[in-house]
């Protein structure tokens, strides 16, 4: 059960419960990008993120993969562990879109020969800069021995993704990923959705993710339906 309002971030708001060491999580309908510059709405985007973000989770601890995820309380619901977020964002890139291609002399639609490891100091006043070891080791937002866990983490997570998404009929050329320590340990935090990865159909090489909204490509809840479909079936059943 909620009670009180912990933080309300851009697409999501977190809640205490009666549980101290467990949160809730509430995938909403809204939508910015450019850091908050551009804002809107979609009709059903808590909900389909939600879905996706819970099968992806239950299929990575399945994998041996350590999450904050405990189970759902609704359908854009998600009961979580209380974690200590480390301020880094981790984007393992694939194939080269967004700002890579903005950055440096990179074609989008390249294909990395290794997946290509991006980290990012998590902070809306410093606009987010891309960081290093080094520079976070010296902020003091982890250890270096944090720092290689979490390196190993996101390959292993992004290997084990991006085969299960190509399964399924998507390309993965990126994504993000947060962590948080919690009982002595570094467990996958936040999300893991159509708002926080790059998601290409196959055949047709269509984006389904964010990128709609970003650049005005489409329907962004018709798209997150379709990866719905794809990916959480069941909750199409009657
Ligand atoms: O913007 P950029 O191309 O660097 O984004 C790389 C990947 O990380 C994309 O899949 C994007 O959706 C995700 N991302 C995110 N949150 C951010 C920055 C990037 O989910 N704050």
């Amino acid at each position: 059960m909620k009670t009180e309002e912990l933080y309300s971030g851009k697409a999501k708001t977190i809640y205490k419960t009666e549980n101290p060491n467990e949160l809730i999580s509430e995938f909403r309908d809204s939508l910015t990008a450019f850091d908050g510059k551009k804002k809107s709405e979609a009709k059903n985007k808590g909900y389909y993120n939600a879905q996706i973000s819970k099968k992806i989770f239950e299929m990575l601890e399945e994998e041996g993969i350590k999450t904050h995820y405990l189970g759902m309380v609704s359908g854009n619901e998600m009961l979580v562990k209380k974690v200590e977020i480390i301020l880094i964002e981790v984007i393992p890139r694939n194939i080269a879109a967004g700002s890579i291609t903005r950055k440096y002399p990179v074609e989008e639609g390249t294909v990395f020969k290794e997946p290509v490891l991006v980290f990012d100091y998590k902070s809306d006043e410093f606009g987010d800069p891309m960081i290093n070891d080094d520079i976070a080791v010296a902020m003091g937002v982890a250890t270096r021995e944090e720092i290689d866990f979490i390196r190993s983490m996101a390959l292993k997570i992004n290997a084990i993704l991006k085969s299960y998404l190509e399964s399924n009929g998507f390309l993965l050329p990126d994504f993000k990923l947060e962590f948080g320590r919690v009982d002595g340990e570094i467990v996958l935090a936040d999300e893991i959705s159509c708002d926080t990865c790059r998601f290409w159909d196959v055949e047709t090489g269509e984006s389904m993710d964010k990128d709609l909204f970003r650049f005005d490509k489409g329907d962004l809840s018709k798209a997150y339906e379709k990866v719905a479909h794809r990916l959480v079936p069941e909750i199409f059943e009657e």
